[in-house]
């Protein structure tokens, strides 16, 4: 199987006077033709953080420290800032968190879809416009609907018109960051049995990033569940969602368990995410992790194989090799 996007080893920190805040601490991960990756984690774990190092979409003070990102195997790293700009948005592409929300409220959704059209392909107003509206069929808009303005649009379609912006160009990876979340459960269903609908019909590969381990489970084929700006747990989503074994990725299963209750006990993940401009050491998790002993403390897990396709960072699994 052909992977369409490859990240290796790659770290991106953000300056903060004289610190760093590592957001993208060593995270690698590959996404095949037609497949989806979920990647999973609490608020500030660095999921947006990811997306935008790979747009290459970054703040003035973020700062891409090392590693590799390939596209369609080429090595997208090495590519200039205005050599990367002719293929952003045009081999990928994202639908960014709030994105829609981001709709200028003086021109017609239309306009502005069509606009990304034309910046990136030299065609007629005529051809962007029949372009607009194979997509809003696509994604499920009334092609009539292309002269309303943002306030005109429902929260769903205003969600399936930033979709439909980022397809505007065929991508060959959409990433898609809380697609769902300002949703309300009805609109939301309605949004992942589009995207489900999408990947089989393009066959596009996707990147889903949410909080959410069950909207993953739906729609993804793996997933990176991502701590302290590193994967924690990775691979097969069928595998991890059935048999999680980071006792962070049960945490967000809502599978916690309480070690110190008399009986056993569910509960959420206590404590907060770690400072990542003075992460904790070792184990970024281990204030956090009931199972955490000395070695936790000192020593960073690796992720390793447990399984065929299944990759874990704990120390509880690894034999010491
Ligand atoms: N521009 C920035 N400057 C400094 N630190 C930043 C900046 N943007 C994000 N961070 C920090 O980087 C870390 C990762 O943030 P990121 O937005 O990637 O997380 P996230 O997983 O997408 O969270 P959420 O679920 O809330 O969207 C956090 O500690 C955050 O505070
Ligand atoms: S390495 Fe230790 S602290 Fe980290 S998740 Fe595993 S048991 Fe918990
Ligand atoms: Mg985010």
């Amino acid at each position: 199987m052909s992977e369409v996007l490859k990240v290796e080893s790659l770290k991106m920190y953000y300056r903060m006077g004289q610190t760093y805040v590592k957001a993208v601490d060593d995270v690698s991960f590959e996404v095949q033709k037609g497949k989806c990756l979920g990647l999973a984690g609490e608020s500030g774990s660095g999921k947006t953080s990811i997306a935008t190092t790979i747009m290459r979409i970054l703040p003035k003070n973020g700062q891409i420290i090392s590693g590799s990102i390939y596209l369609d195997g080429q090595d997208v790293m090495k590519l200039s800032d205005e050599e990367f700009r002719k293929i952003r948005w045009v081999k990928v592409a994202m639908v960014p968190q709030a994105s829609m929300n981001a709709f200028d409220p003086v021109f017609t959704i239309g306009d502005q879809i069509m606009e990304a059209i034309q910046t990136h392909k030299n065609v007629t107003k005529d051809e962007a416009m029949s372009r607009v509206k194979e997509l809003f069929q696509l994604v499920g808009i009334d092609p009539s609907r292309i002269n309303n303005y943002p306030h005109e649009f429902s929260g769903g379609m205003k969600q399936r018109a930033a979709i439909a912006m980022a397809l505007a160009n065929n991508p060959d990876v959409i990433i898609l960051d809380e697609p769902t979340t300002a949703l309300d459960v009805i609109v939301q269903a309605q949004v992942l049995s589009l995207l489900r609908n999408l990947k089989q019909k393009l066959n596009i590969s996707m990147i889903l990033i949410t909080h959410d381990l069950s909207i993953i489970a739906d729609i993804c084929d793996s997933v990176a569940v991502i701590y302290g700006g590193k994967v924690v747990e990775y691979g097969d989503i069928y595998k991890i969602y059935k048999n999680p074994k980071h006792p962070y990725t049960q945490g967000l299963l809502g599978a916690f368990p309480n070690i110190k209750a008399k009986k056993q006990k569910l509960i959420g993940i206590p404590g907060a995410p770690p400072n990542l401009a003075n992460p904790p050491s070792g184990c970024r998790f281990h204030p956090r992790c009931p199972y955490a002993f000395d070695r936790c403390k000192v020593e960073e897990p690796k992720l390793k194989e447990v399984e065929p396709g299944h990759f874990v960072a704990c120390h509880l699994y690894d034999k010491g090799d």
